[in-house]
């Protein structure tokens, strides 16, 4: 019997808590094909009911991202692309977008800020990036604002929501934590005039570990909880792709009073999110990785509609924050508009939204819920031909290996080499990924544009990578 859905498969048998790897040896014995092979990559590829956004993509050629100097044959074919954890494809469609805006621009000028050909009036240009985004985080358009960049909206949320007391001051990070968050969170503790030492609560994996448990997370909020003011973690962790329970951990740091933030960097059009019924406090993410907005894309922010008319609130304003009826008659005293949009500060880029809202309407032909069904499917691929594959070689995936505890991405370590050295052997082999702190290889299938035969070619490239060694 031949499926023609992977998706309705996955479906059904998730429900019958059947594991990823079972599933894919199903599907395989079911249509007398070896898990293995390629045959059987390709007929996963033929199979899946998403395989046509793909075609709303442009792919990297090898022959661009090898630099000349390492290697002088290089094929000018397509590249396997398996960092949209870090920076998300091409969207064929934003060019379009910007070649419009900049026609726009070429011919209406400041007119179109009112009366633009296409529609898409830049005075309120972010209300239909909204529309789309509101399905992908889960969230209601008052919920939602999409401004600046990503650690420079943290600062501006926590320059509302981080107002320590001397009863309740601390904030609560991952150790492992990205860079760029702990800089602006020890740069806010240390702006409110108190010490790291006393105010960073970080949560550590257990000795031997890499990922932390969230039996830790949720005891250190249950002993410390009473002093918190932030909990603040990444939705899925940058470094080891784990996932955690959002509403478990929200819930439970709300019930100690704390405000909960989220990072969705590397959650956002990856996993599922509901933002808004998982009563999340407030959210921030980039969008130039699964969202594929472009290098230093817009960013966006969550505030919950429950925080919506607290205006009473400490804010760093501008005047897109201010009343839209009346922005522009010029007043002096700041009106915010309800909801996150009265946290923007400036108007925003046009080039910017367009960029993003190119690669929205690509997600707009789909749903997170088949999205992420086929990321099971593929990342769990992913995981099956490793585990068969390279047992032996030395190396381990420190990504959890519950399929609700990570998104696309899993993160891989090895014994002896260094991930460097095998990216750039996997390079040579049009493989792209990326290392985080030289030990770790990140491996992420966005399940929007990569294929089965994508996963597959990945494996085998880099078992003879490391046979080689
Ligand atoms: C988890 C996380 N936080 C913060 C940042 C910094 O983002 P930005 O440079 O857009 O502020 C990144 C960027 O990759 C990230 O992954």
């Amino acid at each position: 019997m031949v499926f023609r859905s992977h998706l309705r498969e996955l479906r059904e048998r998730f429900r019958e808590q059947k594991s990823v790897h079972e599933i894919i040896r199903n599907i395989a014995s079911k249509n007398g094909l070896d898990p293995l092979s390629h045959e059987f990559a390709l007929y996963l590829d033929d199979n899946d009911e998403l395989k046509h956004l793909r075609e709303e993509f442009s792919f990297p050629k090898v022959s661009e991202c090898v630099p000349k100097d390492v290697v002088p044959i290089i094929s000018e074919e397509e590249a396997v692309y398996l960092s949209g954890n870090s920076l998300g494809l091409l969207p064929k469609r934003t060019r379009k977008l910007i070649n419009e805006e900049l026609d726009v621009w070429a011919t209406s000028a400041v007119a179109a800020h009112f009366n633009h050909k296409f529609g898409r009036n830049w005075a309120n240009i972010e209300d239909q990036v909204i529309s789309k985004l509101t399905g992908i985080v889960g969230a209601k358009p008052i919920e939602i604002a999409v401004m600046n960049t990503l650690t420079s909206n943290i600062h501006l949320l926590l320059a509302s929501f981080y107002t320590p007391t001397q009863s309740r001051f601390k904030i609560l990070i991952e150790e492992n934590s990205f860079p760029s968050d702990r800089y602006a969170l020890e740069s806010q503790i240390k702006f409110h005039g108190y010490l790291l030492e006393a105010a960073l609560i970080e949560i550590k994996p257990r000795p031997g570990d890499i990922t932390p448990e969230i039996e830790d997370v949720l005891s250190v909020i249950e002993k410390e909880g009473d002093s918190i003011a932030l909990v603040f973690m990444e939705a899925v962790n940058y470094h080891t792709g784990q996932l955690f329970d959002i509403p478990k951990i929200t819930k439970a740091a709300q019930k100690k009073g704390c405000i909960v933030v989220w990072n969705l960097a590397h959650a956002i059009g990856n996993v599922e999110l509901k933002l808004h019924d998982w009563n999340v406090d407030l959210a921030v993410w980039c969008s130039y990785k699964y969202l594929n907005s472009g290098p230093g894309g817009i960013a966006g922010i969550f505030v919950h509609e429950k925080h919506a008319f607290e205006f009473d609130r400490p804010r760093f304003a501008g005047w897109w924050g201010h009343n839209r009826e009346t922005r522009f008659l010029m007043n002096k005293s700041f009106q915010p508009i309800p909801g996150a949009k009265g946290f923007q500060v400036s108007n925003p880029s046009a080039l910017d939204m367009v960029a993003l809202y190119g690669s929205l309407e690509v997600f707009s032909q789909t749903n997170m819920s088949d999205l992420r069904h086929k990321s099971y499917l593929l990342t769990g691929y992913l995981e099956f031909l490793l585990d068969e594959n390279l047992h032996g070689i030395g190396y381990r995936i420190i990504t959890p290996r519950n399929p609700h505890e990570h998104g696309a991405q899993l993160s891989i370590m090895f014994d002896e080499l260094k991930a460097e050295e095998i990216i750039n052997a996997l390079l040579i082999r049009g493989i792209i990924c990326d290392e985080r702190k030289q030990t770790v290889l990140r491996v992420a299938p966005a399940p929007l544009y990569n294929r089965f035969s994508d996963v597959y070619k990945f494996v085998n490239a880099l078992k003879a990578v490391l046979l080689e060694k």
